[in-house]
């Protein structure tokens, strides 16, 4: 059974519209920096799946979008451990584009740096990356971010994209979950 939130949020961490307002000044800030682009958005799923699509919807240039998988957690896990497993690689090719991954929550690095050591190898014009959250204090592997939505404590958190064993992603808001009422459940 799928417990109702309520049971273990601890508190709305991030509101939506906290989000949509500040979705709206990074795709802003996408758009001037791009506009001479040959902009490819590449969203890492499935976490980086909703803020892709509020994300596109603010960015004024022309883009296209593409989509990747990549498992670092073993089953049942919440932390990654080391080298990312691609498991849907992009259907283009991506040499000369300005590439710009779509992501979630940067927590270790781990991910998003196997990610773009592989494309970094494809030659793209330009690779950098966009977060929604970023739990800085937790980063194991530097990596950089050029767009960042918030930068959050070490928290674990659900909703907007961000799962807890894959349920929970559809909520408007980002969440911190009460560990201890969580394993209670
Ligand atoms: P990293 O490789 O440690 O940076 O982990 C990145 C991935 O871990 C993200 O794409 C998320 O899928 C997942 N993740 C990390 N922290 C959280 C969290 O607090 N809630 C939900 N998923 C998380
Ligand atoms: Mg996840």
């Amino acid at each position: 059974m799928v417990r109702d939130y309520h049971q273990f949020l601890s508190e709305v961490l991030i509101t939506k519209e906290q989000i949509d307002r500040r979705i709206a000044e990074v795709g802003a800030e996408i758009s001037r920096d791009y506009a001479d682009g040959n902009l490819l958005l590449v969203c890492i799923l499935r976490g980086g799946v909703v803020f892709l699509t509020d994300l596109m919807r603010q960015i004024t240039v022309p883009h296209t979008i593409e989509f990747m998988a990549v498992s670092s957690y073993g089953v049942g896990r919440r932390e990654s451990q080391g080298q990312a497993r691609i498991t849907l690689d992009l259907n283009t090719n991506i040499f000369g584009k300005d590439v710009l991954l779509v992501e979630d929550i940067i927590d270790s690095g781990h991910t998003i740096a196997s990610v773009l050591e592989l494309l970094a190898t494809r030659k793209p014009r330009s690779l950098n990356v966009c977060t929604l959250l970023d739990k800085a204090q937790r980063r194991e592997v530097e990596v950089p971010i050029r767009y960042t939505g918030f930068v959050i404590e070490n928290k674990f958190v659900f909703g907007y994209g961000l799962d807890i064993d894959e349920y929970y992603r559809n909520l408007p808001f980002v969440g911190v979950v009460d560990l201890d009422k969580f394993s209670q459940g």
